[in-house]
Parts: structure tokens; C-alpha cells; sequence
């Protein structure tokens, strides 16, 4: 019913304009004349002697007429239009909009579906909690997406945070670099032109691919020297990120000193001071900006030499390293507060970095714990948003899966489901 109704509006629509539309295709100006006369010939039902050239003064007048009547028309509507608006508005009891937000960026690296099952299974294990018990994570996921690179079918951590960080795919390895090796801007650096404050978190080198393609673009993630360079601002750019926290110490040392990993003699630590980052290493450090009310901006945190150890064993050494929930609750302070005057916000990428590690080398039991510390990360980060005055967002995602891991279990010559059959 509803659908032929429609079927016929439509068609009667097109009749109307089709009409006029053709006619006047066909017909002079002088024809067109000829019709109106016919036409007041038919109405009046005298003929009427009127040459083609000769408009009557009337014509004239009903022409000025309409088209007053029209400006006056549309002139009504619009006034009619914003007073609903404002009307609505009020209604509503809108804010005018500051335009001020936080985004709050999270990336489970290389996190499966499977490594969630899994962990989920584990919580419950260990909680005692009934199989209908749910992580964090479970209550805000809402779908899936389909990852490949432009040169693999399966994309690395680097083409994944390129299309994360300036929507568009590259190829593996490639940081924040376009497949014809040009720069693309990124999410954290429109950010920081805006005017909004910026950080990383991560449990990886901070050089690794993930952070990288926030605030650097080399054409391989193995440049993890340059990489270090750009990211403290010897870059055209210059200094983007606010807060810098995890690992990857050994690329900022110069190679002449103890526990360098780089190549060249070159002070990265330095090069930070020099540009105004306030530089830290350790976890008493770390303590001393008291969640985040004692933390002097711009603030570069690394850790660990090269990686955070692996939830499962940092757990044993608290007293050396921070976990991801503790630096991702710091930095959700100190930028907030850092923010308060502002009328813009902030920006802020966590990584569950390590997720990914432990499916390359399929460890399920460090992985679970790397997914759980990713959960509470994001409960810290729900947290926030909840009580932070300012508004603010979490999105949270994936890049790809690493290991394949697989949970299936089938002993042989059963069935799970009738444990009496066994052939
Ligand atoms: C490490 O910490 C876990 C959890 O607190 C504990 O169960 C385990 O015994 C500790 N391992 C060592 C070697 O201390």
C-alpha cells in the first residue's frame, strides 16, 4: 500500500514537469504567446486579438506581483525556520558548543578474537565467576573491521596504524608514509595544530610502529633511530607530542653510552631536553608525579630499555616498571588538567602493545595477561570519561592477530557433546 503510494506520487510529480517541459521545447516565444491568448479565449470565452509582441500592462504588474509575493514568501520561511530552531534549542536546554573534547584512542595490538575468548574463559577460572561473567572490553564491543595493507593480505602493526592515524592504507613497514613514500599528516599532529594537547602510552619501545605513526614517517619501522629523533620534534613539525610514556630507552642513548641500541653517537635525551621535555627512567620517578598532579609538560617517560616486560612477569617487579592502567590513569590527569583553562581538549593513544608479541610467539599465558591489562587500562580510561567534566571519547580497536591462536579441543575418537559416545 504504503509502496504504490509512493509509486504514484512519484509518477504524477514527473507527469507535471514533463508537460510544460515539452511543450515549450517545441515552441517559440511567439507560440507560447498564442497559448495564454487561447487560453483567456477558453476562461473568458471571448476571442481575444492580441499580436505575439504584445503584452498587456496587467501582465506586467502580475509578473512584479508574484515575484514580490515570493521574495516575501521565502523571506517568512526563513524567519519561521530560525525561530524553531532557537525554539528547539531552548527546548533542550543545549549548551552553546565550546567544541572542547578528549579522544581517548586504544589499540589492543595484534588481538584476535580468539586471544578475548580465551581471556574471558581465564577470568572466569580464576575469578570462580559464572560463564556469563564479561570483561570490560565485551560490554563495548560492537563489531569487527577487515585489516589488510596495501601490500599484504595481512597487515603489520605499521600499515595498520598508518590507516589509524592518516585513513589510508600503506604498505607493511611503512610509518605514516603513503605507498609512494610521501608523508601523510596524522590524527595526533592535526590535533596538536588545533591547539589540543597530546600523548602516548605504550608497554612497547616508543619508537615501535604503533606510537611511531602518530608522530614520525620513515619508509621502514626498523628506522627506530630516526624514529626516536622525530618524536622528541627534529622533525618539520617540530615537537607534537606532549607526553611520551614506555619503553624503548636504548634508541635515545648514544651509542657510546651503556645500554644504547643505536647506531650513531647521537643524544636523543639531549635533543628532548633541548626542545623542553622534562625526561624520566624509572619508577621512582614515575611515583613522584603523583598520579599526574606533579607532572611538568612536555614530558617524556621511558622505562625500560627496550620493552616493558610482559604483564605476567612485570607483575613481579612493580617497583621497576609501571603498568599500562598506571600511565594510561597519569596521563589522563595530567592532561586534563593541563587542559582545564583551555577551550580545547586532548588527545590520547593507549596500546595494549604487547598482546601482539606474545601471539607472535604463541605464549598463551602471557598473552591473557596482556589482554587483562588491556582491560583494566580501559576500565581506567571509562573511569576518566565518566567523572571528567570535559567531554570526552574512548575508540578502541584492533589491527590484526598475530600467532593464529586456536582454542578448539576435541580428544580423539569423541564427541564434546555426548561424553557416552566414544568411537
Ligand atoms: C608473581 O605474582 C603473582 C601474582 O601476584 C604470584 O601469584 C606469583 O607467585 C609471583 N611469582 C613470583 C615468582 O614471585
Amino acid at each position: 500500500m504504503f509502496r504504490s503510494g509512493s509509486t504514484f506520487a512519484v509518477s504524477a510529480f514527473i507527469m507535471a514537469v514533463d508537460r510544460p517541459l515539452l511543450a515549450s521545447r517545441n515552441s517559440s516565444e511567439a507560440s507560447n504567446d498564442r497559448d495564454i491568448a487561447e487560453e483567456d479565449a477558453l476562461l473568458t470565452g471571448h476571442p481575444t486579438k492580441r499580436s505575439s509582441d504584445g503584452r498587456r500592462p496587467w501582465a506586467f504588474w502580475r509578473e512584479v506581483g508574484l515575484f514580490v509575493w515570493a521574495v516575501v514568501a521565502t523571506a517568512f520561511v526563513i524567519v519561521l525556520a530560525v525561530f524553531y530552531q532557537k525554539s528547539q534549542d531552548s527546548k533542550h536546554n543545549y549548551k552553546s558548543p565550546s567544541g572542547k573534547r578528549n579522544l581517548i584512542f586504544m589499540v589492543s595490538d595484534g588481538m584476535g578474537p580468539t586471544s578475548l575468548s580465551l581471556t574471558r574463559s581465564f577470568m572466569q577460572f580464576q575469578n570462580g565467576a559464572p560463564w556469563s561473567e564479561q570483561l570490560v572490553i565485551d560490554q563495548h564491543l560492537i563489531g569487527q573491521s577487515r585489516t589488510r595493507s596495501s601490500s599484504s593480505l595481512i597487515t603489520d602493526s605499521a600499515a595498520g596504524a598508518t590507516a589509524f592515524s592518516c585513513a589510508m592504507k600503506s604498505y607493511n613497514g611503512a610509518i605514516s608514509v603513503t605507498p609512494d613514500h610521501e608523508p601523510c599528516g596524522t590524527v595526533l599532529e592535526a590535533a596538536k595544530k588545533a591547539g589540543y594537547m597530546t600523548g602516548l602510552v605504550v608497554t612497547t619501545r616508543i619508537t615501535d610502529a604503533t606510537p611511531a605513526c602518530f608522530a614520525a614517517h620513515v619508509h621502514q619501522r626498523g628506522e627506530e633511530d630516526r624514529i626516536a629523533e622525530q618524536m622528541v620534534g627534529d622533525y618539520p613539525l617540530g615537537r607534537v607530542v606532549d607526553l611520551m610514556f614506555g619503553g624503548g630507552r636504548c634508541h635515545f642513548l648514544p651509542n657510546s653510552a651503556d645500554h644504547s641500541c643505536r647506531g650513531d653517537n647521537k643524544d636523543i635525551v639531549e635533543l628532548a631536553k633541548n626542545n623542553g621535555f622534562n625526561y624520566i627512567d624509572n619508577r621512582k620517578a614515575f611515583d613522584d608525579l603523583k598520579g599526574g598532579s606533579g607532572l611538568d609538560f612536555p614530558m617524556l617517560g621511558l622505562f625500560a630499555e627496550t620493552d616493558i616486560p610482559y604483564e605476567i612477569d612485570r607483575r613481579n617487579e612493580t617497583d621497576v616498571y609501571p603498568s599500562l592502567h598506571e600511565m594510561a590513569e597519569v596521563a589522563l590527569k595530567a592532561l586534563s588538567e593541563a587542559t582545564r583553562n583551555s577551550d580545547k581538549g586532548f588527545f590520547l593513544m593507549v596500546e595494549g602493545s604487547r598482546i601482539d608479541h606474545a601471539g607472535h610467539h604463541n605464549d598463551p599465558a602471557a598473552q591473557v595477561h596482556e589482554v587483562l591489562a588491556y582491560d583494566k587500562a580501559m576500565t581506567s580510561v571509562l573511569d576518566f570519561l565518566k567523572h571528567d567534566e570535559t567531554e570526552g571519547v574512548m575508540v578502541s580497536t584492533s589491527d590484526h592477530e598475530t600467532g593464529g591462536l586456536a582454542t578448539a579441543r576435541r580428544k580423539p575418537f569423541t564427541r564434546p557433546y555426548h561424553s557416552q559416545y566414544s568411537y
